[in-house]
C-alpha cells in the first residue's frame, strides 16, 4: 500500500532519512517509534508529499507520490486522512466547522449532510457535545480528538496519525486505540501511527518499526518487538518501565 524505496532526506544539514526501505501492507496498522528528532514526522510527511525525498521514491499503491503533481497528487492525497502532531485546528472556526472542512472543500454534500457526518465522527471520539465550541475553549486532549475526527471525516483508506495519544489521559488513550482498531477491523483502513506510547503501540500495531539515526533498526510484530535484542529497542522498552520501576525502587529503599 505504501512503499519507501531507498528514500534519503537531508534537513537542516543532517541526514534524517538514510536510504530507508520498507512496505506497509493494505489493512495494516504500522507503528513507528523512535527518539525525538529521529524523523518520524518527516516520514509521515513524505507519504502525502508535504516533503519530497532528495533521492529514492515513495509509492502509494501504483502511484509514485514523491513525483506526482497537480491533479494526480490531489487524487492520491484524497485517499489519506492525517492527524497532525499539533492538532492544527483553525482557531476562528467552531469544532463542527473544523471537522467538516475537508467535506466542505469537496463541495459534493449539503450542509445538513455534512453536519450529520460531523456529529457521528465527534461521537466516535467521545466529543458528542463539542460541535458548537471553539478550539480555544477545549483542553489539549480534546483538541487532539477534534483533529482525529477531522482525519476520519472523509472515510479515508489510509490514516496517518502523528502521536494520537500524547497528552491524553490513559482512559482516553485506550478509547483512541480502540477506535484505530475498529477502523481497521470494520473498514479495513490502513494506518500508520507514530507514537511514544508503548501500550498503544502494542495494542494496535500489526508491526512496530523503530527509526534510529536515519535507518529502520527494527521492524517486527509486537510479540517479537518486546523480545528484541536490538539495543535501541531495549532502551525504548526500558525507558517506559523505568518511570514506574524507578519510583518503586526508590520507595523500597526509603
Ligand atoms: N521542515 C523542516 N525543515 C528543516 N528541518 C526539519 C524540518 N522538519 C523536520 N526537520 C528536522 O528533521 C529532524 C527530524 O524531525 P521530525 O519532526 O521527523 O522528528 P520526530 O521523530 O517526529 O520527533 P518528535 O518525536 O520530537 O516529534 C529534526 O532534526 C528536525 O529538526
Ligand atoms: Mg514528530
Amino acid at each position: 500500500m505504501i512503499r519507501f524505496e531507498k528514500v534519503s532526506k537531508r534537513l537542516s544539514g543532517r541526514v534524517v532519512l538514510n536510504e530507508i526501505e520498507y512496505s506497509i501492507e493494505p489493512g495494516e496498522t504500522f507503528v513507528i517509534v523512535g527518539a525525538s528528532g529521529a524523523g518520524k514526522s518527516v516520514s509521515l510527511k513524505h507519504m502525502v508529499r508535504l516533503l519530497t525525498p532528495d533521492s529514492g521514491r515513495v509509492w502509494v499503491g501504483e502511484d509514485c507520490v514523491s513525483e506526482a503533481r497537480g491533479e494526480s497528487l490531489d487524487r492520491i492525497r484524497e485517499r489519506f486522512g492525517f492527524l497532525f502532531q499539533s492538532a492544527a485546528l483553525m482557531q476562528w472556526l467552531s469544532v463542527g466547522d473544523n471537522v467538516g472542512l475537508p467535506l466542505r472543500m469537496k463541495k459534493d454534500m449539503s450542509d445538513d449532510q455534512i453536519d450529520d457526518l460531523v456529529r457521528e465522527k465527534l461521537a466516535m471520539v467521545n466529543l458528542g457535545d463539542a460541535f458548537d465550541k471553539h478550539p480555544g475553549q477545549l483542553s489539549g486532549g480534546m483538541r487532539k480528538r477534534v483533529g482525529l475526527a477531522r482525519a476520519i471525516i472523509t472515510d479515508p483508506e489510509i490514516i496517518l496519525y502523528d502521536e494520537p495519544t500524547s497528552g491524553l489521559d490513559p482512559v482516553t488513550s485506550r478509547t483512541i486505540d480502540r477506535l484505530i482498531n475498529r477502523l481497521r477491523e470494520e473498514l479495513g483502513v490502513t494506518s500508520v501511527v507514530v507514537t511514544h506510547d508503548l501500550h498503544s503501540a502494542l495494542a494496535i500495531g500489526s508491526r512496530i518499526a523503530m527509526l534510529h539515526e536515519g535507518r529502520m533498526v527494527e521492524m517486527s510484530t509486537p510479540q517479537e518487538f518486546v523480545k528484541s535484542k536490538n539495543e535501541f529497542v531495549q532502551g525504548f522498552l526500558e525507558a517506559q518501565y523505568i518511570t514506574t520501576q524507578g519510583d518503586w525502587e526508590k520507595s523500597e529503599t526509603a
